[in-house]
């Protein structure tokens, strides 16, 4: 079965928990993205009524207003019921690793006001370490952005500066750049998280600590949902 097709799967499994009257966070992504499609064809249809969506990038903002999803804001609505998003690598006990879509620091202040954040994902994304599969994204300043480079050598990342195929560097929404860190598996993904929370210039990076509550996975044997012990 295609990819594609699991990601569509995993994502409209997640749309079932969506109801009438909800603040729903939308996550960024090539899995996001299903779930984004189908509550626009639920609203269109009159399934669901009174959602206000709160997108996770520029980018989902402009999908889910042309799908005719209505939007708001964290700081109109500070509490989300309920937010699907993907991820890029997922450990066995729901920590992840995310932001290849450049969206990690919108994502994970979506994820902190969220009460339930499901993220859905292929088989592919499971991991039994955090690091093993994908590079942490790390979001930092343009202000002394060589200076991070050389802190995250100094963990014992090998940092890359994400860039366009122009060859410019890639900008987030808010302008920052992003090192692309591969660490090969993270032994205490927490205590480095303490590290890079830390440090100034760092604005944020993809590990999601204890923020998912769900996980959806779909893998050709069918779809799985885990919740958070
Ligand atoms: C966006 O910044 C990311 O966190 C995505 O959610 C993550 O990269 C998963 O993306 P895909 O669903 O496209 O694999």
């Amino acid at each position: 079965m295609e990819i594609t097709e699991l990601k569509r799967q995993a994502a409209e499994r997640a749309v079932d928990f969506v109801e009438s009257g909800m603040i729903v966070g939308l996550g960024e992504g090539s899995t996001a993205i299903y779930a984004i499609r189908r509550i626009g064809q639920l609203i269109a249809a009159g399934a669901l009524c009174d959602i206000l969506g709160v997108p996770c990038s520029r980018n989902v903002e402009e999908t889910a207003r042309a799908l005719g999803i209505p939007l708001t804001t964290l700081d109109d609505h500070p509490a989300i019921d309920l937010t699907i998003d993907g991820a890029d690598e997922v450990d066995p006990a729901l920590n992840l690793i995310k932001g290849g879509g450049g969206a990690l620091l919108r994502e994970k202040m979506v994820a902190q006001a969220s009460r339930r954040e499901i993220i859905v994902v292929d088989h592919s994304k499971l991991s039994a370490a955090l690091g093993t599969r994908w590079p942490l994204p790390i979001e930092v300043l343009e202000f002394g952005w060589k200076a991070q480079l050389r802190f995250l050598e100094g963990l014992g990342g090998q940092p890359v500066l994400r860039c366009r195929a122009d060859g410019s560097p890639y900008r987030t929404d808010q302008g920052g750049f992003i090192l692309d860190t591969r660490f090969g598996p993270i032994a205490d993904p927490w205590a480095l998280a303490a590290q890079l929370d830390a440090r100034a210039g760092i604005i944020g990076h993809g590990l999601f600590l204890g923020l998912a509550t769900d996980l959806i996975v779909a893998s050709p044997d069918g779809v799985r949902h885990v919740r958070r012990s």
